[in-house]
């Protein structure tokens, strides 16, 4: 397949297609490979990635890959281009005080009229997002520092402590998240970006469908999970979910059959936060993570228990969502952020994919059977 826009070698039954196993580009970005729960990034095992480099060495490798510009610089531009973001605050403050953090995220990304090259529009999300959370807490919005790595930088912003073990913690997220293959966010980015759209269409696009339950917006529900099941027996409350006829947040993927590779990562992450805290600081924050991280195990198990014993045919097991919750939670990050950060981490990967897309210079345009209501036929 040369990105010859959608091809299947057999016809899926058009109802219940997700274009699942229809492949449709040749990327040299991210592999996702989900028998073995692999996930390769720019050559890179993700585990590797996570424990080894900064989320800017990422964006670098995955930019460059999608572009063939070589980038090496790019820490210096992004946190100065953070700073030219920040300057467009007061003129996006409408914007970014819309209620829900994404709406308010997209609105800013669209609405922003300077910036609109790739490098200006990843430097602005963790800026939005930071200064729409303050602006519609009735806060002043805090300024980016051009010294400040990407991480770092983002929890300054929404005046978290940018300690080194935290700063590593969410650096370790946002390298994991930056880019899965065609997962819905970046198929919507490279579907705009074949039409000959602009960048930042494509990323509004993207942020749109990353804002659905069913893709990135299953953290804050994941701990919405965890809260209700924090006194009580977790499969009676699992239960009771599924025969309300909803689905198990945190848990399933399209692609993966095994445990989301992910979910070790922030896993591994949240034990080391938490043993560096410990050794630092001590204190209530330390238990905090502790006890939370024992209770999802807990419900972890309970739901994969469940879960295979109402789909014993298909493996539902935890995604990378479940503990994004946790890590997210534990750095102080507000649940209705959360969607929202998984954009500043994802946008390296979706712009990557929006400048492969481009090179392909062919239009996505697949087909629909038609199925509606026929006119009569013509009266010859
Ligand atoms: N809880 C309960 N049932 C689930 C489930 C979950 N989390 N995930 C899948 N299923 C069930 C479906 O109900 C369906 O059952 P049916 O055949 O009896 O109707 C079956 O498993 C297959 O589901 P389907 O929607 O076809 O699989 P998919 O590959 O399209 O779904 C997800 C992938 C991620 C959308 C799905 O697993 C899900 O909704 N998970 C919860 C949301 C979530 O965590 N999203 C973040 C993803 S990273």
């Amino acid at each position: 397949m040369n990105n010859e826009g959608l091809s299947s070698s057999s016809q899926p039954d058009a109802k219940a297609s997700g274009l699942e196993g229809v492949l449709f580009a040749d990327t040299r970005l991210s592999q996702v490979d989900g028998e073995h729960g692999e996930l390769i990034i720019a050559g890179t095992r993700a585990e590797t990635l996570a424990e080894s480099v900064e989320f800017e060495i990422v964006a670098a490798r995955l930019l460059e890959l999608g572009t063939d510009v070589p980038e090496p610089d790019l820490s210096a531009r992004l946190a100065r281009a953070r700073v030219a973001a920040y300057a467009a605050v007061p003129a996006l403050s409408d914007s970014l005080r819309i209620p829900d953090a994404m709406d308010a995220l997209l609105a800013a990304i669209a609405q922003a009229r300077t910036g609109r090259d790739p490098i200006s529009v990843l430097a602005a999300l963790p800026v939005y997002v930071a200064a729409g959370a303050r602006l519609r807490a009735g806060l002043p919005a805090i300024a980016p520092s051009a010294t400040r790595r990407h991480a770092e930088d983002f929890l300054a912003m929404l005046d978290l402590p940018t300690d080194a073990a935290r700063a590593r913690a969410l650096n370790v997220y946002l390298v994991t998240v930056s880019d899965h293959g065609l997962n819905a966010s970046t198929f919507a980015a490279r579907v705009v970006a074949s039409t000959g759209s602009d960048v930042v269409s494509s990323i509004v696009a993207a942020l749109g469908a990353l804002k659905g339950p069913l893709h990135g917006g299953a953290p804050g529900p994941v701990l919405d999970m965890l809260d209700a099941t924090q006194d009580t027996e977790p499969r009676i409350w699992l239960e009771s979910e599924l025969a309300a006829g909803r689905r198990i947040m945190g848990m399933g993927h399209r692609i993966y059959r095994v445990r989301d590779p992910r979910a070790f990562v922030f896993e591994r992450a949240l034990v080391r936060l938490e043993r560096q805290l410990a050794s630092e600081q001590g204190g209530s924050a330390v238990t905090a993570i502790m006890q939370r991280l024992a209770q999802a195990r807990r419900v972890e198990h309970a739901a994969e228990t469940l879960l295979s014993e109402r789909h014993p045919e298909r493996p539902l097991r935890a995604n990378v969502e479940f503990y994004t919750a946790l890590l997210l939670e534990a750095l102080g990050i507000p649940r209705a952020l959360f969607s929202a950060t998984f954009a500043v981490g994802r946008c390296a990967g979706w712009l990557a994919h929006v400048a492969e897309q481009r090179r392909t210079g062919k239009l996505v345009r697949p087909s629909a059977r038609y199925v509606g209501p026929r006119p009569a036929p013509r009266l010859e």
